[in-house]
């Protein structure tokens, strides 16, 4: 077995707020091997862009933070702050939902992918400039050579959100992160930037972690998924078990609020009934139990772990779920649209 490049232990993330401590992410654990593609996905609040943020050393001051990161054998949690400024350049290349996040106003765009090239490989100014028209091209911008001499506003939302990805090319990173890449664009252009993504993943051998609430990207380009509730995983399964026998009912219930390409495309999406909870003060019991058409009286009382599910004897998949084993037989979309009649 290849040794992990990141290696997330028990990772807990409590703000604290006027309204009481806000405990975003509650106990998380997960490894990243090289070259892996892992998918996050959850509803809004889930705590994806806070644990996203964690890995990173990116949370504000008043973020409590404990557990381990380990990112390439260093451990980022309560590191210096110089050295995960060194660590996060030398080692992960970050792609925010808003492009001009990652983008400097102030300089075109050739003179940030250039200095991105200089900081991290031994090359002339010519060739460095010449590269950075290779990873435009790369990343599908049109006319590259003239387009380096661009400002980041001349460019439109899915051509900056391709620009952010041939710097991180040229940062050349272990890990790629990248949260809610595609959402603020139209689905046109969508496809285009995870295509550009998957370029840059072939181009650098980087690892990914792709952050979304759109289960539709993380099964075009993940092997294996996430799926946060309430800060923690509920689900940890290969992408193709996630689709075909979720272990978890909050997992099914995402599956039926996409759209699905059979289903007739005027129809309303489905969705979960409810609202998420919010994270301060004390659970008791499971946190998706008022929910979820499979409660009983124990996921009222007891929290579950996230435990193996046993039913899979083919791979490893996790789930924290009471009635794991029984989740992919039971007729779990039926029995949401039946308590959403209710
Ligand atoms: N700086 C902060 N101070 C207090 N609470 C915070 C802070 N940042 C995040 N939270 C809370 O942590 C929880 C998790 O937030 P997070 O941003 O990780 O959600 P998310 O899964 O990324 O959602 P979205 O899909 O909307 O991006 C939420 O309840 C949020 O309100
Ligand atoms: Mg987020």
């Amino acid at each position: 077995m290849t040794e992990p490049i990141l290696k997330v232990d028990d990772l807990h993330v409590t703000f604290p707020t006027e309204g009481g401590e806000v405990r975003a992410v509650r106990g998380i654990n997960f490894d990243l091997a090289p070259q892996e593609i892992l998918g996050i996905v959850g509803e809004s609040g889930s705590g994806k862009s806070v644990t996203s943020l964690a890995l990173i050393g990116l949370l504000p001051k008043s973020a409590r933070i404990t557990g381990s990161v380990v990112l390439d054998g260093y451990e980022m949690v309560g590191a210096a702050e110089k050295d995960i400024y060194k660590l996060r350049g030398a080692e992960i290349a970050m792609i925010f939902q808003d492009p001009m996040t990652s983008l400097n106003p102030v300089y075109t765009i050739g003179a940030q992918i250039t200095e991105a090239l200089l900081a991290h490989r031994e090359m002339s100014k010519e060739e460095a400039r010449a590269e950075a028209v290779r990873l435009l091209s790369l990343s599908g911008i049109p006319r590259p050579d003239e387009a380096l001499d661009n400002f980041p506003h001349e460019f439109s939302g899915g051509m900056r959100q391709r620009a952010v990805i041939a710097i991180a090319m040229a940062n050349n990173p272990k890990i790629m992160l990248a949260d809610e890449p595609t959402t603020a664009l139209d689905v046109t252009v969508q496809a285009q930037v995870l295509q550009t993504l998957q370029r840059a993943l072939d181009e650098t051998h980087a690892a990914l972690i792709l952050v979304t609430h759109d289960l539709g990207v993380i099964a075009g380009l993940a092997q294996r998924v996430i799926v946060m509730y309430a800060g923690r995983i509920v689900e940890f399964a290969h992408v193709d078990d996630l689709f075909y026998r979720p272990s978890m009912p909050y997992t099914h219930g995402l599956l039926g609020s996409i759209p699905s390409p059979t289903e007739d495309s005027d129809g309303p999406l489905r969705q979960i009934p409810g609202n998420p909870l919010t994270m301060v003060g004390e659970l008791i019991g499971c946190p998706f139990a008022s929910r979820c058409p499979m409660a009983q009286d124990i996921c009222l009382r007891e929290e579950p772990t996230l435990q193996r599910v046993t039913t899979n004897t083919e791979r490893e998949q996790y789930s924290a779920c009471h009635f794991r084993d029984d989740v992919s037989k039971a007729p779990v979309a039926s029995m949401f649209l039946e308590s959403e009649v209710k």
